[in-house]
């Protein structure tokens, strides 16, 4: 884990310490849970959108024999990816997710984890025959809850295959998070500087805080369609 060790120093971020190599909520479980769903089988062509360093494209490479691209906007966390463990199994893509380098319907299956979502990008690249993997935040409050965001989709030719509420687990994740940068307040100072420390505890503490008062939902969803 050497690389992501190194990414660790050079990009000192909450995020990156607190959820590390599965870099969502819910981690490995989730991604296992996604690419059971999936419908990819070996061979398919699998692209993970923010892929940090892989993950996931890792995973279903050396799990399931797919076919996978990691694309993310950040090179450097696609370079420390390739380093990592099936990393050669790979496609390294830098790109942005509102704009993907990819020809249209080229994918098996398009996955975007605690990541930038962009339904109408990400339904372009997808094939007729295939499916969206998401873990992200969705509605639960007056903005028209779940059923909302699965509208959105809906547009787009994609019907609901499956749904995992992951609202608790994001609330304890952003809850430990606050509880460890507050308790070793030291150590994540020197570590991110102390004007970066209190951005970073900021943002946790306004995402406890949104869960907590039911303002905001965590999902893994699976879209289908054809
Ligand atoms: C919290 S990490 C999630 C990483 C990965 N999906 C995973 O589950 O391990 C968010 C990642 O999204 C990338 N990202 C953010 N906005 C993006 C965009 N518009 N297009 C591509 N990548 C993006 C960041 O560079 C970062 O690597």
């Amino acid at each position: 884990m050497q690389a992501l060790e190194e990414l660790t120093q050079d990009y000192a971020a909450w995020w990156i310490d607190f959820l590390g190599e599965h870099n969502h909520v819910g981690g490995e479980d989730a991604t296992r849970w996604l690419l059971e769903r999936s419908r990819l089988s070996a061979g398919d062509l699998m692209l993970d959108c923010g892929a940090f360093v892989g993950a996931s494209a890792r995973y279903v490479a050396q799990r399931a024999g797919v076919r996978a691209v990691a694309a993310d906007v950040n090179p450097d966390f696609l370079v420390a990816g390739r380093r990592l463990q099936g990393g050669s199994l790979v496609e390294w893509a830098p790109a942005d997710t509102r704009r993907l380098p990819f020809r249209d319907g080229a994918f098996d299956s398009v996955w975007s984890l605690d990541s930038f979502v962009a339904p109408r990008e990400m339904s372009r690249v997808a094939a007729s025959r295939s499916t969206v993997c998401l873990c992200c935040e969705t509605p639960i409050d007056n903005r028209g809850g779940l059923e909302s965001f699965i509208d959105e989709w809906r547009e787009f030719g994609w019907e609901m295959a499956a749904h995992r509420s992951l609202t608790m687990d994001a609330l304890q994740t952003w809850r430990r998070a606050e509880a460890e940068m507050v308790g070793k307040r030291r150590l994540y100072e020197d570590r991110y500087g102390t004007r970066p420390y209190l951005g970073q505890l900021d943002l946790v503490g306004y995402l406890v805080q949104a869960y907590e008062r039911g303002g905001m939902g965590h999902s893994l969803i699976v879209f289908a369609r054809g």
